[in-house]
């Protein structure tokens, strides 16, 4: 699938698979989410540009590389993507932070925001957004709409797990934002739920279930 990347790296999977687990406590949960997505970052900025420095080494000079692209904004989506965040920024930990607040009205199921701070540079940077869990895509839509109303050109977005309903709806209306998750999984229920998933990734972060 064209812009969709599926990180099957052995780690990830394997974290993965004791995410899934019903049995998993919340502070494992909360603590393997924090390494996927460390993982998952690592790839995400695998192609990030990068530019020639001169370094002196305590034996001599040499020329070593620096990144040189533009700098990063992670944006998580509240409240689940908030899982995410510190894993990123172990990676990368000089990005900046934007919070999209956005909840799924029940009835709709379309994504309603009602929390948006964003660094005043964001159009300037490259955005990546962040949430476990792609479903019906909705909440990713606007997290994006919202982020290209500000003037950002340059998104992409990260997730544990996609549903095939939630990428076909970001990619049509998103075509410009690459993707990153762990598995793509079969579907969605009634509840708008992946299958198989690992159930509502907040009330599994925050232990509120
Ligand atoms: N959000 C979740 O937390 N889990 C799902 O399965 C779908 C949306």
């Amino acid at each position: 699938m064209q812009d969709v990347t599926i990180v099957d790296h052995p780690l990830v999977q394997h974290k993965l698979t004791i995410l899934r687990d019903k049995e998993t406590s919340t502070r494992t949960f909360r603590a393997l989410l924090q390494e996927i997505s460390a993982l998952l970052c690592y790839e995400v900025t695998r192609d990030l540009p990068l530019q020639s420095v001169e370094v002196e080494t305590p034996i001599g000079p040499t020329q070593g590389r620096t990144l040189a692209g533009k700098k990063l904004v992670f944006a998580p989506i509240l409240r689940a993507g908030m899982g995410m965040l510190d894993g990123m920024l172990e990676l990368v930990p000089s990005a900046r932070v934007a919070h999209i607040g956005l909840y799924r009205d029940p009835k709709t199921l379309k994504a309603v925001e009602y929390y948006f701070k964003a660094p005043s540079d964001i159009s300037e940077r490259l955005v990546i957004v962040i949430d476990p869990m792609l479903a019906t895509g909705h909440t990713a839509i606007a997290a994006i709409d919202r982020l290209k109303e500000v003037g950002v050109k340059d998104i992409r977005f990260a997730c544990v797990l996609a549903a095939p309903e939630g990428l076909d709806l970001l990619r049509g209306y998103h075509p410009d934002v690459a993707i990153w998750t762990a598995s793509i999984d079969e579907r969605l229920n009634d509840h708008s739920y992946i299958v198989p998933g690992l159930g509502d990734a907040g009330d599994r972060i925050y232990g509120t279930k």
